[in-house]
């Protein structure tokens, strides 16, 4: 009997592992808007909250994304931030710019 019921118990602390495992990588990772923006921080500082260039923390949301399409036509701008546009589809330039219209200045 008690040898039946050994797999059942060893898959039951598996499934435990696999379950902590995961809450742990979940709440050590970004939000997704952190992570498409922190392509920008090492020219518009942490958080988009200088020193460096322009700040972006507590930007509106609509304004930046408007910014970065932009940038993206090539229209405005002297190249660099052109290249960095080019980079993200507009779900993820709306994502990052939602994220850093909430940061603090
Ligand atoms: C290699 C440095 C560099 C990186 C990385 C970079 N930028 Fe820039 N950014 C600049 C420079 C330089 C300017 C100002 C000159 C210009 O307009 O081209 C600028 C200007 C801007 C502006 C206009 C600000 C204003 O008030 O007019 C916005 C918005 C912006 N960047 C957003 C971003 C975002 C979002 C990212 C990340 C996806 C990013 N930048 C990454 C260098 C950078």
């Amino acid at each position: 009997m008690a040898s039946s019921r050994l797999p059942l118990l060893m898959l039951t602390a598996a499934t435990a592992l696999v379950v902590s495992q995961s809450t742990i990588a979940q709440t050590a990772v970004s939000p997704p808007g952190r992570l498409l923006a922190s392509n920008c921080f090492q020219c518009h500082g942490t958080n988009g909250n200088g020193p460096g260039f322009d700040t972006l923390a507590g930007k509106s949301a609509r304004k930046l994304f408007k910014e970065m399409k932009k940038y993206q036509s090539g229209k405005e701008g002297e190249g660099i931030m052109a290249s960095h546009a080019m980079g993200y589809t507009d779900a993820q330039l709306r994502e990052l710019s939602q994220w850093l219209s909430q940061q603090q200045r």
